[in-house]
């Protein structure tokens, strides 16, 4: 690798996938967390996901990049390294670099190397010039990596609404961690989904063309596979709806029979009807958005939406 994109390997402190799915399906409420989706199935799954005609999270988040390019990129500044956690996309970063000069670095941060690779790739294939450097990191080591003692202006940028899968204590140990790491005129670029009709949201996660299905059971073919598991996935059903208490949708998969599956030599019962909880996805409110902000230190400083209030990406900096 040439020094212009080179990738900086991290060895991540993770818990092994047996001991994460072991006691996710001990607890009385199974569930799997939904970091567990994304092996190369479930990614390619996912980048199907973010295509659909129901699915406007991502067109959404993509509407706004483009149509306020110039503002967002005025509040970033020109020479501000970027800071991306989880590439998820080399398009969303593109509509970004597009109104930079080439003098900003460009820093994805994410726990798969072929992700990186890929974004990193296309990227170069249209800025052979830029200078990337990749960091194959869990977020919270590659942060504190990163912004140790340095003074320059950085930006970090959190898109396509991932922190909507953080459960709130996650989410404010994170954006605790996140105000932490920052500079007084350090920025944050956050992009998150908006509360909306039940109707508009349950219909995102329950396609018609069942890829969200399949995204949700393809969780039980990985543990199969890679655990040498028995799960018959034909025998539990994808259930995604919205919790109007909690203001998220959830996604669950149901049993539909009495069964029993191993995992190594240990078994798990199910009843007909019970679940295994795969996935949070939480819709805010702008409102109650700044005050958790304001509760970690930091401060909203500007809004963008779409056209139809769908979803915001928010510029926030130290308070
Ligand atoms: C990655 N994340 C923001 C997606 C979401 O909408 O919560 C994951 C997803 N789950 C089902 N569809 C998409």
């Amino acid at each position: 690798m040439q020094s212009n994109h080179m990738i900086l390997d991290f060895n991540p402190p993770f818990s092994s996938l047996k001991e994460e799915v072991l006691m996710g399906l001990r607890q009385n409420q199974k569930q799997l967390h939904p970091k567990l989706f994304y092996d190369e199935k479930g990614s390619k799954l996912f980048n199907q996901i973010t295509t659909l005609p129901e699915y406007y999270l991502t067109r959404s988040e993509k509407e706004i990049l483009t149509t306020f390019h110039s503002d967002i990129c005025a509040f970033i500044g020109h020479n501000s390294p970027l800071i991306e956690l989880g590439c998820g996309s080399e398009e969303k970063i593109q509509l970004i670099l597009e109104s930079l000069q080439r003098g900003n670095r460009y820093i994805p941060i994410d726990i798969s190397r072929e992700a990186l690779n890929n974004t990193v790739e296309k990227l170069l294939d249209s800025y052979p010039l830029l200078d990337v450097k990749a960091i194959r990191a869990d977020y919270t080591q590659a942060l504190s990596f990163l912004c140790q003692g340095s003074e320059e202006k950085k930006v970090i940028l959190f898109l396509g609404s991932t922190i909507g899968n953080f459960d709130e204590n996650d989410r404010e140990k994170f954006l605790c961690q996140l105000a932490k790491n920052l500079n007084p005129n350090d920025g944050l670029l956050i992009g998150i989904d908006l509360k909306k009709s039940p109707r508009l949201l349950e219909a995102a996660y329950n396609d018609s063309q069942g890829i969200t299905a399949a995204f949700n059971k393809n969780l039980l073919h990985r543990i199969n596979l890679e655990l040498d598991a028995n799960f018959q996935v034909e025998q539990f059903t994808h259930h995604a709806f919205f919790n109007n208490v909690k203001n998220r949708i959830e996604m669950h998969l149901i049993s539909n029979t009495v069964q029993e599956v191993l995992i190594g030599n240990e078994t798990f019962s199910f009843l007909p009807g019970e679940t295994i909880h795969t996935e949070n996805s939480y819709k805010f409110d702008l409102k109650e958005y700044e005050q958790i902000l304001v509760k970690v230190g930091l401060c909203l400083r500007k809004v963008w939406t779409d056209k139809q209030n769908y979803f915001a990406v928010t510029y926030i900096e130290p308070l």
